[in-house]
């Protein structure tokens, strides 16, 4: 962070508080949050904008199978929290495997080693012996009410904490992940790759009746680094802006080797700027359920805005209707635009460390 700034001033400056709106958190405490990864490129990037952003306390960093193997992504939050200079903040190595299907790698997309192939000196700070569902309970348990989760990879160790311990659910008092989508998916035309690698995880986490924010695919592929991303995070001068400037200078020359656009999409750094500032994002109510049964579609996320709730037609001689229920009952918030440019005004500040102008 820029320490000619204050805590404030930096706030301001790393978006926040743009077009004359100060967020009430510039000056509440911090508050209190777990942050569930497959690290992941973008992960990566979550990690170090969560690192430094004055508005959380991060109580533990809990890593699950998804983007690469569990202890790969394991070794990969080890090194984003040395980097960000927080080797205290507990991080625990939890699900090597979804709840009941064989895992899914996104090595195509993050590279063998999660980081894009990207070369990092493995941390000297080590894991915490506690599994990460034991320190999820553990944690929210210590503060009802009080400790937030942003997920940034499938739902498996959220669903495996709700499942030991069911009343975990009405002391977390928000959720944020990343995840799903209401316009097609990136793994399969339906489902998001979150969703689609624990299907099944999720559904549990859905209907735990959290109050939930989901931002998928319908903002996250809007918000894509660019070429005057990366040369911002170069003009930085400290660990973290030279991590950060690493990842994105690969990331996008990846990309575009790969012909997947000019740059990777931001998707868990977008979770988490929403978590620090909702108004990035047009949120809007809705009933949302998974797809655990389709041979083409497990991981979709269907959205009713208006009733009937109408299932699939059943079989013929059921007595059982496809009608669930009259009415719609939200039970998400689904981020459905965003700010992409004030959202990287946030971004690119807070990781250089420097007031930037876009
Ligand atoms: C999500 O899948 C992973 O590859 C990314 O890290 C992100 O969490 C995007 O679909
Ligand atoms: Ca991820």
């Amino acid at each position: 962070m820029d320490h000619h700034l204050n805590r404030r001033q930096f706030l301001l400056a790393s978006g926040a508080g743009l077009a004359g709106m100060v967020p009430p958190q510039a000056a509440a405490e911090p508050r209190d949050v777990i942050i569930d990864t497959d690290p992941g490129v973008d992960d990566a990037f979550a990690l170090l904008l969560a690192l430094r952003s004055p508005e959380l306390r991060i109580r533990a960093v809990t890593v699950v199978a998804g983007n690469v193997p569990a202890p790969v992504g394991l070794g990969n939050a080890l090194r984003m929290v040395e980097i960000g200079g927080r080797p205290d903040i507990p991080v625990a190595l939890g699900a090597i495997k979804p709840l009941v299907r064989r895992l899914v790698l996104a090595y195509y997309a993050h590279g063998e080693n999660g980081l894009g192939g990207l070369d990092f000196p493995e941390a000297k700070v080590k894991l915490v012996a506690e599994p990460a569902t034991e320190l999820i309970r553990r944690i929210v348990r210590q503060r009802p009410g009080q400790v937030s989760l942003i997920t940034l990879g499938p739902l498996t160790n959220i669903a495996l904490a709700l499942r030991s311990d069911p009343e975990l659910a009405r002391m977390i008092p928000r959720l944020v992940l990343m995840g799903g989508s209401l316009s097609g998916g990136n793994v399969t035309p339906a489902a998001e790759f979150n969703i689609y690698v624990d299907p099944e995880a999720a559904h549990i986490v859905f209907h735990a009746g959290i109050p939930l924010v989901m931002v998928g695919l319908d903002v996250t592929r809007k918000a894509v680094l660019r070429d005057e991303h990366a040369r911002a995070l170069e003009a930085g001068q400290d660990a973290v802006s030279g991590a950060a400037a690493r990842l994105a200078r690969n990331g996008i020359e990846r990309a575009q080797r790969l012909g997947w656009g000019p740059g990777p999409a931001m998707h868990d750094p977008l979770a988490v700027a929403t978590f620090l500032d909702p108004t990035l994002v047009t949120l809007r109510p809705y009933f949302v359920d998974v797809e655990t049964a389709g041979e083409l579609t497990a991981g979709q996320t269907v959205a009713y805005r208006s009733g009937p709730v109408r299932g699939s037609a059943p079989p013929d001689g059921s007595p059982l209707s496809e009608v669930r229920s009259e009415a719609v009952q939200p039970n998400i918030e689904v981020a459905v635009d965003v700010d992409a440019a004030r959202f990287f005004q946030m971004f690119v500040t807070r990781l250089s460390g420097k007031a930037a102008s876009l």
